[in-house]
């Protein structure tokens, strides 16, 4: 997400990259075991009843795979995917003639399906659970409403928020599946993928190395592997052995724990301004300058669910592992616990 406020071109080089290396089927789809496994019954059982499959819902943190998925769904289900996204859709029209415009069994993509404004969204509860459109024609006393039938379609919604979701919206899938971060092993092996497809030469201890460093997050993974591919091209003879990897990852400025220095930035400055927390979001992101949104959806997951930091209801907390991460005491409230 964070590449999106960079220069276009960038932008576009890099969905370009990221594109190339999307896995099309759930052969190919690596690591998520539980949510593969999942999706391949529902689609086996809806293709064998020749039904549309029952509507998914995709949430978790960033670059974890949503939207891979749910092109992965399109084809094995053998149907289209139409895609849009939350905040694009500006008029109730624009959705329903998104709608009306489907073929059976196909599938609307809505990514960032949160963001959707409350009237968008509630042209979608009919069209959900009924197969139809509900549509005012005229105003005031004569106005009245219409139902327009709609084929029977696939709504795939992907979120990073499942929780800023309404219930109303939530309620209507019937498949809901939250993406959590890769296992290492599973990082290496898309990483070994993705040097394969681009034709890089890569040696197994790097791949490692890169895998070791990518928060999880196949996202992360192809990009390092991206930027030590341009290391070992320029720097060395163009294989990617370990030594060029940890190289280039150090000069990206890429630890051992995958951080950079937004995540340094936030760690310190709780341990350093705020006493190590408890600590409000807001004032967290005013200290540090980020957006409250970039911390709760990029950031503090990967912190979390690496032991750096807790969420607590009084706000967020510096965990001891953060503090000797820095080489520094952790304060008696931890020792405490000990
Ligand atoms: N299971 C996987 N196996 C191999 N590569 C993957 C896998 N999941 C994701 N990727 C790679 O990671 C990149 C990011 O995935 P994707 O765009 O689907 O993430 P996302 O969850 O939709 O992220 P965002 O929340 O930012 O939209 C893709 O380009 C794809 O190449
Ligand atoms: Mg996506």
């Amino acid at each position: 997400m964070n590449t999106r406020v960079v220069a276009s071109g960038r932008v576009d080089d890099e969905a370009q990259y990221e594109a190339g290396l999307r896995p099309r089927s759930l052969g190919e789809y690596i690591g998520q075991d539980r949510v593969r496994d999942n999706l391949e019954v529902s689609i086996a059982a809806a293709r064998g009843r020749g039904e549309a499959l029952d509507h998914v819902l995709l949430y978790g943190p960033p670059g974890l795979g949503k939207t891979t998925l749910a092109y992965v769904i399109g084809n094995e289900m053998g149907v289209a995917v139409r895609a849009t996204a939350g905040p694009v859709i500006e008029k109730p029209g624009d959705l329903a003639a998104m709608l009306t415009n489907l073929q059976p069994h196909e599938i609307l993509f809505i990514d960032e399906i949160h963001r959707m404004a409350p009237n968008i969204e509630e042209i979608l509860y009919p069209a959900m659970e009924d197969y139809e459109l509900d549509i005012v024609i005229g105003q005031g006393p004569s106005a009245r409403s219409v139902k327009v039938p709609l084929p029977k379609f696939t709504l795939v919604g992907a979120t990073t928020r499942a929780g800023l979701l309404t219930g109303p919206l939530r309620a209507r899938f019937g498949i809901v599946h939250r993406l959590d971060f890769y296992e290492e092993r599973d990082i290496e092996e898309i990483v070994r993928r993705s040097a394969r497809i681009l034709g890089v030469p890569i040696e197994e201890s790097a791949g490692r190395e890169i895998a070791r460093r990518a928060r999880g997050t196949p996202r992360i993974a192809n990009r390092l592997l991206r930027r030590v591919r341009d290391y070992a091209q320029v720097r060395a003879d163009g294989t990617v052995t370990a030594d060029v990897a940890r190289a280039a990852l150090e000069l990206l400025e890429v630890d051992d724990q995958g951080f950079d220095e937004v995540d340094r930035k936030l760690l310190r400055t709780i341990i350093d301004k705020f006493g190590g927390g408890p600590v409000g979001v807001n004032s967290l992101a005013a200290a540090i300058s980020e957006e409250r949104d970039a911390i709760e959806d990029i950031y503090e997951p990967f912190l979390i669910q690496a032991g750096f930091l807790d969420r607590t209801p009084r706000g967020r907390v510096a965990t001891a592992r953060a503090y000797q991460y820095f080489g520094l005491d952790a304060p008696g409230r931890d020792s405490r616990l000990w």
